[in-house]
């Protein structure tokens, strides 16, 4: 906390900018210098913060501050501000600088002409936002893409088989989605899986894929005559902290009429720090009788208290770990106390990205009950797993 006195100068217009402040007593007028002439912008009071701009678009002070009666700030450091607009979104960094500029504009447009000129010629010298705000710009064109795509029609789902390791049977898949662009063909899921996830069209898109895997798996039932075969359907936190997503899951099940233990739900770690409602709702999944499982486990914050305590069928460990179950001890260790822990906690294990006889007889060894992986098959479109008979 600093104190100031009665008309003392903070900080004058054209200044570098270094720190920020919050009014905790006392009051200050914010104004703009012309010749000798001031023009009053605001009177700042408890509460308000101020000389954030500079900090936040890293030109000059905008105005001048000046304390008008006896007056205590908190100061917020430049590093302090930094900090948190690091972790904002680019779009949300986009707008803070397009507002401040047309903030800056304004309080010029009160100077004389002049001024406004010597004001404009600093302002073009000092254009350095262009970064963040492509980046930006590029974010939000590459989203409406992704889902100008989807009402297109131009995403399907591929299924990858999970395979008993016993005797190598296919008795569930994997859904995954892929989007074939008519003329630059498939693109890489790598690209747009996350752009997805991280918008709120996960949630229609979402629903999109359990309704086309949905419908998929009944008429894998039949064609394979196997009334227990699962589809995995890889589902995102965002879907499950949906108020109506176990209404809609429902809905679609009893449409394509299907029972709940033929799909199985695959949710990541990070659904495990999303809190109780998203938790709720996983449990209430399990109880109408979904399998759910933990997909690419291992790879981000695994609490195992949390684990034990979450409504899951089985467990999928990450293809990383399984890559290198037979050329690094440390990891093959790894492998087998996590599968040792999941048969402890009663639930299933599936190796996923198995690409050799040597992986597969590991973790076999180890208790891994299914496999996943281009050893069997890799992801491929419907039709052709539909008559696809063994691996
Ligand atoms: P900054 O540009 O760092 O330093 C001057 C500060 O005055 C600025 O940040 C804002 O906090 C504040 N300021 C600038 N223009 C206005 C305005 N028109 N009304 C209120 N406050 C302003
Ligand atoms: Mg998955």
């Amino acid at each position: 906390m600093i104190q100031i006195s009665k008309g003392q100068i903070l900080f004058r217009q054209g200044d570098a900018g270094d720190s920020a402040y919050i009014v905790e007593k006392g009051q200050i007028y914010i104004y703009l210098e012309q010749d000798k002439e001031e023009i009053p912008l605001a009177m700042l009071g408890q509460g308000e913060i101020f000389g954030e701009m500079s900090l936040i678009d890293n030109q000059n002070r905008s105005a001048s501050a000046r304390a008008a009666v006896d007056t205590s700030l908190s100061v917020v450091t430049k590093e302090q501000l930094m900090e948190r607009m690091f972790t904002a979104d680019p779009v949300v960094k986009l707008l803070l600088n397009v507002l401040l500029k047309r903030l800056r504009l304004q309080n010029t447009a009160l100077l004389s002409k002049e001024a406004q000129e010597k004001e404009k010629a600093k302002a073009n010298a000092q254009r350095e936002l262009i970064g963040a705000s492509n980046e930006a710009i590029e974010q939000i064109k590459f989203e409406n893409l992704v889902y100008e795509a989807f009402r297109k029609n131009q995403f399907e789902m591929f299924y990858q088989p999970i395979v008993d390791l016993k005797n190598r049977k296919i008795n569930g898949c994997e859904a995954l989605l892929r989007w074939k662009d008519p003329e630059k063909g498939y693109v890489s899921p790598g690209v747009f899986i996350d752009v997805i996830e991280s918008s709120s069209m996960v949630l229609p898109i979402g629903m999109w894929i359990l309704d086309q895997s949905m419908k998929d798996a009944k008429e894998l039932i039949a064609k394979k005559n196997n009334p227990n075969f699962t589809v995995s359907v890889n589902v995102s936190t965002k879907q499950f902290a949906d108020p109506r997503f176990i209404e809609e899951l429902e809905g679609l099940r009893k449409k394509h009429d299907l029972r709940p233990t033929n799909i199985k739900l695959e949710v990541t770690e990070r659904v495990m720090m999303e809190g109780a409602v998203v938790i709720e709702t996983l449990r209430q999944c399990r109880h109408i009788g979904y399998e759910i499982a933990i997909d690419d486990f291992g790879t981000g914050f695994s609490s195992l208290q949390y684990l034990s305590s979450m409504p899951l069928s089985s467990l999928k460990v990450d293809r990383s770990f399984v890559m290198k179950v037979n050329s690094d001890p440390k990891v093959r260790a790894i492998v087998h106390s996590l599968i040792f822990m999941s048969k402890s906690l009663g639930l299933e294990v599936v190796a996923e990205g198995i690409e050799t006889e040597e992986e597969l007889q590991s973790v076999f060894a180890m208790g891994a009950e299914k496999g996943q992986g281009y050893l069997f098959s890799k992801p491929i479109p419907f039709s052709q797993f539909l008559n696809l008979e063994g691996v």
